[in-house]
Formats: structure tokens, C-alpha cells, sequence
């Protein structure tokens, strides 16, 4: 009862905000990527062909894209002239957004993983043999950089008969949006190696619903003009209604945007799709470097599927051989990279030797104190880029440079820039045991691209450390399930050697799509919602090896799907995930005869057990597994560095070593109905009562959670079926989170444009230097204002980029902070279209920022900063 109250005040409290922010411009902050000049502008639903036309015919306007399924309202372009306050003032108009730019979720990788174990891992193989699943039947749209349709792994056609492409269309072109293609023909390869991933059928590459009927959205170019393959939110919204019209049953999105909240505009259109009867997945993103709350948006909105990444089991790739007088010949795995232009080939056997420099270290940073003129340098990742060791190695008259990772498990592709020099990266384990070896001996290296070795990795199996983490900003998990997207090999152009392998939530997504359509070839009456459910119900959690509990919810969802008990699945549990938010405090009153008096954090729910079974009877038990509870905070309150920890990890974990663990830093729970007879078609009720670990420290912020584990048997049968429920929550009070970096970060701050400190801000506004604010978000806000004061304490309007809703973390593997500049001009309004000149005069910086959960319209819900005052128009 008490849940249901606080849904619907909720949902008044979103029809209340949305009314006061009607007719109104929206705008992101300096760090997040819009498009300039480019707008999405909602209309009301009641709004009439006279408000599109008004919006139409405003001076400078040109449409880009109309939508009726997904989203009301259109895209438009304006010239330089047009001020996006007019169109939000036009009626009809309920919002004007910025158009946000989308990333294709993958990380370069190039391994070629064995398949065969993968697809034994999710369960392919045993649903191929034994239930002879396919895909038939089914219509799975993509969204992406297009396809190589003429790949022979993939169709080799287009749109003729008995072709799997029998939808689809490019709606960027290659370079210009004026001019799309007839068709979305790939020029990146991403979405040829997601489409092989789905559906290739070849002897390299097996898809895993190699019959489905695909169409291909292109949204993708070569190249834009940010110079780079970048999408946006109008041309995805127009590829998801597109693949509605069409009639697509699975939409597979591998794109996305990091950090948002639930109502960016993507996540929104997305929900809509699958309210509109589409099952929705989407990658989870690539952002677990840059810790916590880095889900992205779409894979976010309400019912999307939204798939994280597991490692690779084992890799085939093209290694070094490496020949040392002590231990004979030696294989290592190296990064292979087909269009590299810094490929690492050495047909006739060349020295290796340790690059130390003067300061002692072997980072290769500074110039070699070792002579490695016409060798191969072996240095360690870390301390600059890779582009500047290769640059530092080149110019000491190495022929080659061989990195090795600071981190255990697979390394990936570095990016060597321009320098010619072959170079390439090999795993922490391969350089440790080759530096040990050239401290004593000579050792010669050969490598070539055509000679293949299979690898068992380390970290196969394991949650890939790039995979985004929840929990959404509102503490929803982020993530439901994880797939296979840590090196894959699948289909890519055939100018660009027909395969590649990558890695990314990229490649998971898809897995997951064609997952989806052997589960509904297998029941086609399904809905969104019960695949989902039943997906998530029947993966199995992965293990963290390193602290021997489960890897948490917030990043692997309920863990790596198993497509063959997701088929056969006989029961549902309804919600499929419980995100526990921040909990009750006090003493754990729920079940009687357990000891009360302690206060810890906790949460009852209640869920729905169904025998989906019409003919027998299920009996019912659960167990509990409790998973790694994650921080993204140091003690005193710093966020956690984008790259934490040597071995792999990414954000703090806990227990962080399998050494005994206290009982109470582990999260517990309790139930007095979880063992039950549930009749043939009928539902149970099963409420649990988890306790947070009350013996970590709040002011650590630890998210904890775990797993549900239920055993099913039914009837006359021998053999039980496991079902599993993720929760996860924040143990303390989420409202309380300072959402600023702590002062002692030295931020805000106000620098120059090189990130220097302005020590004198009046001086450097005197003299017409770039002066902007920069501050750092630890967590998310909805609000976020950056607004002058006068001398008398009053408004004097916001800075340039000072004024956002919704705003996200500043993330710490992209940003060092997120900016305002002070330059003289202010707004005097939130939509930021009122330019002013600011007066002469005496004036301080005031930058406000809106707690989680906290009220917009309390003043206490803000974390307040001040700057010191300065002159602004002084000579
Ligand atoms: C990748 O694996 C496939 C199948 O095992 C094999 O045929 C192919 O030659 C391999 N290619 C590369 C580049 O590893
Ligand atoms: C794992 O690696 C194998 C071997 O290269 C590859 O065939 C397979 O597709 C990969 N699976 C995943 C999930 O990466
Ligand atoms: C795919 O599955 C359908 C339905 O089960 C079946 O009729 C068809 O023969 C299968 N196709 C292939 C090539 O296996
Ligand atoms: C890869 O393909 C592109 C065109 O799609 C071509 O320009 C490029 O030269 C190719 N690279 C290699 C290494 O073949
Ligand atoms: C958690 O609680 C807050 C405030 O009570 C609410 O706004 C938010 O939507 C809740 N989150 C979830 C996932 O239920
Ligand atoms: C906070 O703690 C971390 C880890 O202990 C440390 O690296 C960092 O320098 C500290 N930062 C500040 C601003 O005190
Ligand atoms: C200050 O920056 C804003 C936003 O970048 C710009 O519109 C404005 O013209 C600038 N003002 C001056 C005086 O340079």
C-alpha cells in the first residue's frame, strides 16, 4: 500500500513539473555534447497543425525530421539568427531541446575469441541442438553505422527475395545529412560486426538468430561535422520510429549517451517504443572507468533492456614469439588491430630490452637511458599517453615499441597516433614475465598477423571493467543483464578484412537482441515486459574472483543470460529486479522473533511468483547471495581516479580481498514464505526482508546488493530450475550526498583556458582573458545554476552554460571539471536567451546545486558555493 502512494505522488509530480517547465528551452552543461544550431521541439499532445506550422515558418528554420510514434513534435535546424526561446514561445510548444550527441558504445579490441565456449557459456548451443531455434520469423531492427549487406556471412543482398535485409534505410549519408545513401551501407564497420553478432552465418562467425528478418537504421555517417562518427538524439528517435512503422519485434540499439537521467530524451522515446508493444536493447555503456551512475541513456528508459558485458573465455589472436635462452620459446598474446597503421610485424627475429630512462622508471615518458636503437623498447602503460611513448621511442632509433598493461586481464587497443613506429600492447602478466627475463638475458622476438594461437584469459567470464555502472541518478539498477562483449569476432567490411574482433556493451546488446528472438520464436505471444522478465530471471550472476562474492548488481544486472533456460523458462517473478533505494532506518522490525534494537537499514518487498506451468504444480525455495558492495569515493570524499586499481578494478569494492569477512559488512535476508507450493498457472507471494551491511562505514557511500536465488522443481521431475532476483541500494541517506567535489579538490575554481588557476578574476576580466568557473559533480543533480550576484546581494543573471536541469556527473575518464565562462555576458533568464552586458560593478559567483531527491523550490536542497567578489567592466 504504502509503495503504491508513493508511485502515484510521483507520477503527479512529474505532470506538475512538466507544466511549469511548458513552452520552455532546455540546456545541457559545457561538458555534455549538443549539436549547435540544432534543436528537438516538443509539442503538447493536444497541439494542432497550426502550432507545427507557426514553428515551421519562423525565419531560419529548416525541419529535419517529423515524429508521431515516439516522440510529438519535429527536429529543426536554425541558422545562426534564430533564437530557440522564439520557437519554445510559439503555442503548442511544450519544450525546445538541445539535440544531444550519441557515441556507438564499443572499445577497439582485437582478439579473436573462440565462439564455440561463448556460445556453450549462454546456452546457444543447447538451444540450437536441442530446441532447433533460429530467429525465423522474427524482426530484429538495428540501429547503427549501416551494414556490409554484401558480406556473404550476412545475406550478401539487399531487400531481394529471401534475404534477411528486408528493411531498412540510411538517414545520414555519408558525411552529410542532406545526402543519405539508397541504402545503409556500413563505412565504419560497427554495424556490420553488431549485425554479424545477431545474425552472421558463416563458417567464422555463427550469429545467434542467424534466420531472423533484419532491417538496418543508419545513423551513423563516416564522418559529421564534429569530424568524428557521431549520431544525435533527432536521427535516433526518427531510426526508432521508423523500425515501429515497420513492424520490427526487437530493436537493438549500440549507442548511447552517459550518465542521464531517466527523462533525457532518448530514454523517453525508447520507453514509448516498447510501450508500443517493441522489445527495446540497448548497450549499458562503456564508462565503468569513470565509476558509478555511468549507465547511458537509452539502455535507461523505463523497460529497455539494458546489457552490460562479460569477458571472452578464451581468444584467438596472432601473438609474438619470443625466444629466451632460459625458457625456450615463448607465445604472447599482442593486440591486433587490422587497420592499425602501427602494425606490429617482424618477419626476422629482433632484440628486446627493457626502455628505462633517467628518473629510473620503464613508463617510457621520458627519453631512454638504455640504448634502444634498432631494438624492440618494452615499457609499461601508465603516466602519458601512448602517443608520446611511441614518439619517445621512435626518436631514440627503436624499431618497435611493446606496451604492456598496468592492469591485469585482456589489454585493449591503445591508440599510438600518428608515429609510424610498430607498436602494440601485450597483458601486465606477458610484460612482467618478459621484463624478468630481459633483466638477465638477451631475448629476440619475431611477430606476424597470420599466425594464430588460442589464449585462456584470466579474466574470461568475468564482468568486463569498461561496462558501465547504475544506478540510474533516481537509484534504479542501470543495468538488467550482461552478455559476452569483451572481445568478439564477428563480421566486419570486406575492404577492411571481412572480421574483426571488438569489444564493448556494443557487442553484448546484440547478443541479447537475437537472444530475444529465439525467445519469441520459441513463445511469439510474449510481451516486452515478459521477455525482460524472463531474460533477467533466468541469467546466472557472475563471481568475482577477487573477492569471491557475486560481482554487484549495479553493473553485470542479474548476470550473464542463458538463452536455453530463458526459452524453456516455466515461472516468472514480477518485479524482475528491486532496486531498494535508499532504505529504511531503524530497528528491523519486519519478522518477529528476530533480535530488534539494532539500527541498520532496511527494506520489505514482495514478489510475485508464477507457475507459468499449467499442468503441474511447483514447489519453491530461495537462497541469497550476497554481492561486492561498490564506492566510486576515497574517505575524504574525492572521487575515486578514472582508472582506480592495478589489478583490474575500476571503483572500490568490498570485501576487497576473500580474506573471512565480518558478517555484518555483508547485506542479509530474510523471509518466512519463500518455501512454497505454487499449483499449476498459479501465483505466490514470497516477501523478503534485506538488511543493508551495517558494518560499513556511511561515509564510505556504499552501494550493496545481491541476489535471490530460487529453486524451482516441479511436479514429477527430478531436475530444479534456477531463478534469480537482483537488489541493490545505497546504504545511507542519498539525499545527503554533496553532489560538488569537496573544497579540498581546490574546485570550483576559476581558470583560464589551459586549466590554470586565475588567481586576480577582476585583473584577468580587465584585460579580456577567457576566465570561466570550473567545478566538478560528483553525482548527478537536477538542477545545477551558475548566476552572478551584484554587490547588493541580488540576481544578476546566469553565466553561459549556467542554468541546467538534469545535469550529469562530471565524468573523471573524460573531464577534469565542467566549466561556466565569466566573460561579461549573462542571462537573465533560465532558458539562457536573454543576453545581457553585465554592468560595471562589484559581483560574486554563486553556483547552486540541487541534492538527489532534494525540492527545487527548497532553498535547504541546494549545495551552495560562493566565490569571492571580483570587478567585472573595470579598465
Ligand atoms: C578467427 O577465428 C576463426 C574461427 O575460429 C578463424 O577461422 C579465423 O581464421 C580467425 N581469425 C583471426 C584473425 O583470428
Ligand atoms: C570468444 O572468443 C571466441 C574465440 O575467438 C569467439 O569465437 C567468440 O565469439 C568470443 N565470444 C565472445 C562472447 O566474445
Ligand atoms: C528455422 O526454424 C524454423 C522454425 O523452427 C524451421 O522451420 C526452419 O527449418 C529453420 N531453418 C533452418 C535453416 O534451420
Ligand atoms: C577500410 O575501408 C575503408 C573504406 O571503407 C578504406 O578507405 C580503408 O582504406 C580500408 N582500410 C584498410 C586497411 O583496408
Ligand atoms: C527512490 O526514492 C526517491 C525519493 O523518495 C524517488 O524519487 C525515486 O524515484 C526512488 N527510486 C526508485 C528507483 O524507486
Ligand atoms: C583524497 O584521498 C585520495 C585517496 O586516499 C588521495 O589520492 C587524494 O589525493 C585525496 N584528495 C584530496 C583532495 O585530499
Ligand atoms: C560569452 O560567452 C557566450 C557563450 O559562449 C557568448 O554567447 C557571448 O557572446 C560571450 N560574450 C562575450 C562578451 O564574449
Amino acid at each position: 500500500m504504502c509503495m503504491l502512494a508513493a508511485i502515484i505522488a510521483l507520477a503527479v509530480v512529474f505532470v506538475r513539473f512538466a507544466t511549469v517547465e511548458a513552452g520552455q528551452v532546455r540546456s545541457y552543461s559545457s561538458n555534455v555534447p549538443v549539436r549547435r544550431s540544432s534543436y528537438l521541439v516538443e509539442f503538447h499532445d493536444d497541439a494542432h497543425d497550426g502550432h507545427y506550422h507557426a514553428v515551421r515558418s519562423h525565419g531560419g528554420v529548416t525541419v529535419d525530421h517529423h515524429y508521431d510514434g515516439v516522440f510529438r513534435g519535429m527536429a529543426v535546424s536554425t541558422s545562426a539568427s534564430v533564437n530557440p526561446e522564439h520557437l519554445a514561445g510559439y503555442g503548442g510548444v511544450k519544450h525546445v531541446w538541445p539535440n544531444r550527441i550519441h557515441r556507438l558504445s564499443t572499445r577497439a579490441s582485437k582478439f579473436n575469441a573462440t565462439s564455440q565456449v561463448l556460445h556453450e557459456k549462454t546456452g546457444l548451443i543447447q538451444t540450437v541442438n536441442e530446441l532447433g531455434l533460429n530467429g525465423s520469423g522474427v524482426k530484429i531492427g538495428v540501429i547503427d553505422s549501416g551494414v556490409d549487406y554484401m558480406h556473404p556471412d550476412l545475406g550478401g543482398c539487399w531487400k531481394t527475395e529471401g534475404c534477411p535485409w528486408q528493411y531498412g534505410v540510411d538517414l545520414v549519408g555519408d558525411h552529410s545529412t542532406a545526402n543519405p545513401n539508397p541504402t545503409p551501407m556500413d563505412c565504419i564497420g560497427h554495424g556490420t560486426h553488431v549485425s554479424g553478432i545477431i545474425m552472421a552465418s558463416g563458417t567464422q562467425v555463427r550469429g545467434v538468430a542467424p534466420k531472423a528478418t533484419m532491417g538496418m537504421y543508419r545513423v551513423f555517417p563516416c564522418s559529421d561535422s564534429e569530424g568524428g562518427a557521431n549520431s544525435d538524439d533527432s536521427v535516433i528517435i526518427k531510426a526508432m520510429e521508423l523500425a515501429l512503422k515497420d513492424g520490427m519485434d526487437v530493436v537493438s540499439m549500440s549507442l548511447g549517451t552517459t550518465g542521464e537521467w531517466a527523462e533525457s530524451r532518448s530514454a523517453v522515446a525508447a520507453a514509448n517504443l516498447v510501450a508500443k508493444g517493441v522489445i527495446v536493447v540497448a548497450a549499458s555503456g562503456n564508462d565503468g572507468e569513470s565509476g558509478l551512475l555511468t549507465s547511458n541513456s537509452p539502455a535507461i528508459g523505463k523497460g529497455v533492456i539494458s546489457v552490460g558485458s562479460v569477458n571472452n573465455w578464451s581468444y584467438k589472436a596472432p601473438y609474438i614469439e619470443v625466444n629466451s635462452p632460459s625458457a625456450g620459446t615463448l607465445r604472447v598474446l599482442k593486440v591486433y588491430n587490422p587497420t592499425d597503421l602501427n602494425n606490429f610485424v617482424f618477419e626476422a627475429p629482433i632484440p628486446l630490452v627493457v626502455s628505462n630512462d633517467v628518473a629510473g622508471s620503464n613508463e617510457g615518458c621520458n627519453p631512454p637511458s638504455t640504448d634502444i636503437s634498432g631494438k624492440i623498447a618494452l615499457v609499461k602503460r601508465g603516466t602519458c599517453t601512448f602517443g608520446i611513448k611511441a614518439a619517445i621511442a621512435q626518436e631514440a632509433g627503436a624499431e618497435g615499441l611493446l606496451v604492456y598493461d598496468f592492469k591485469a586481464g585482456a589489454p585493449e587497443t591503445p591508440s599510438f597516433g600518428n608515429n609510424t613506429i610498430p607498436a602494440t600492447m601485450i597483458s601486465l602478466t606477458d610484460g612482467n614475465m618478459l621484463a624478468a627475463l630481459a633483466a638477465k638475458e638477451t631475448l629476440t622476438l619475431t611477430s606476424t598477423n597470420d599466425k594464430f594461437a588460442t589464449f585462456e584469459m584470466e579474466d574470461g567470464g568475468r564482468v568486463t571493467g569498461f561496462s558501465s555502472y547504475g544506478p540510474t541518478p533516481e537509484l534504479d539498477l542501470g543495468v538488467d543483464i550482461s552478455a559476452p562483449g569483451g572481445s568478439i569476432w564477428s563480421t566486419y567490411l570486406r575492404n577492411n578484412g571481412s572480421y574483426a574482433s571488438m569489444s564493448g556493451t556494443s557487442m553484448a546488446a546484440p547478443y541479447v537482441a537475437g537472444a530475444v528472438a529465439l525467445i519469441k520464436q520459441a513463445n511469439p505471444g510474449l510481451l516486452p515486459e515478459q521477455v525482460r522478465n524472463i531474460l533477467s530471471a533466468t541469467a546466472k550472476p557472475v563471481a568475482d574472483p577477487k573477492t569471491g562474492q557475486k560481482y554487484t548488481p549495479f553493473q553485470s544486472g542479474s548476470g550473464l543470460i542463458n538463452i536455453y533456460d530463458a526459452a524453456k523458462s516455466r515461472a516468472t517473478i514480477d518485479p524482475p529486479t528491486l532496486a531498494l533505494n535508499d532504505t529504511v532506518f531503524g530497528p528491523f522490525t519486519g519478522v518477529i522473533h528476530r533480535l530488534a534494537g539494532d539500527n541498520v537499514r532496511w527494506a520489505s518487498r514482495t514478489l510475485k511468483v508464477k507457475n507459468t506451468d499449467t499442468t503441474r504444480g511447483m514447489w519453491i525455495s530461495m537462497d541469497h547471495a550476497a554481492a561486492d558492495s561498490v564506492t566510486m569515493f576515497n574517505q575524504n570524499g574525492t572521487v575515486v581516479d578514472a582508472t582506480y586499481g592495478t589489478s583490474g578494478e575500476t571503483i572500490p569494492t568490498w570485501p576487497a580481498s576473500t580474506k573471512p569477512v565480518a558478517g555484518n559488512t555483508l547485506p542479509k535476508v530474510t523471509s518466512l514464505d519463500s518455501n512454497q507450493y505454487i499449483g499449476p498457472g498459479l501465483t505466490g507471494l514470497v516477501t523478503v526482508f534485506i538488511t543493508a551491511p551495517s558494518g560499513l562505514n556511511e561515509a564510505d557511500r556504499w552501494f550493496y546488493g545481491g541476489y535471490l536465488d530460487f529453486t524451482m522443481r516441479w511436479d514429477g521431475e527430478s531436475t530444479q530450475s534456477s531463478y534469480v532476483v537482483p537488489y541493490g541500494g545505497y546504504n545511507g541517506d542519498y539525499s545527503k550526498i554533496n553532489v560538488l567535489a569537496p573544497a579540498s579538490t581546490g574546485l570550483p575554481a576559476f581558470v583560464d583556458d589551459d586549466g590554470n588557476v586565475v588567481s586576480d578574476v577582476s585583473a584577468a576580466l580587465a584585460a579580456k582573458k577567457k576566465t570561466h568557473l570550473a567545478y566538478f559533480m560528483n553525482m548527478p543533480s537536477r538542477l545545477v545554476t551558475v548566476n552572478l550576484v551584484d554587490a547588493a546581494g541580488r540576481f544578476a543573471g546566469y553565466l553561459p552554460h549556467g542554468y541546467n536541469a538534469n545535469a550529469v556527473r562530471t565524468l573523471p575518464a573524460y573531464y577534469s571539471y565542467t566549466t561556466a565562462a565569466l566573460n561579461g555576458t549573462a542571462y537573465m533568464d533560465k532558458d539562457l536567451a536573454k543576453e545581457a552586458t553585465v554592468a560595471l560593478g562589484k559581483y560574486h559567483v554563486r553556483l547552486s546545486a540541487l541534492r538527489l531527491f532534494g525540492n527545487p523550490k527548497k532553498s535547504s536542497d541546494f549545495e551552495v558555493w560562493e566565490s569571492g567578489g571580483f570587478v567585472i567592466g573595470g579598465a
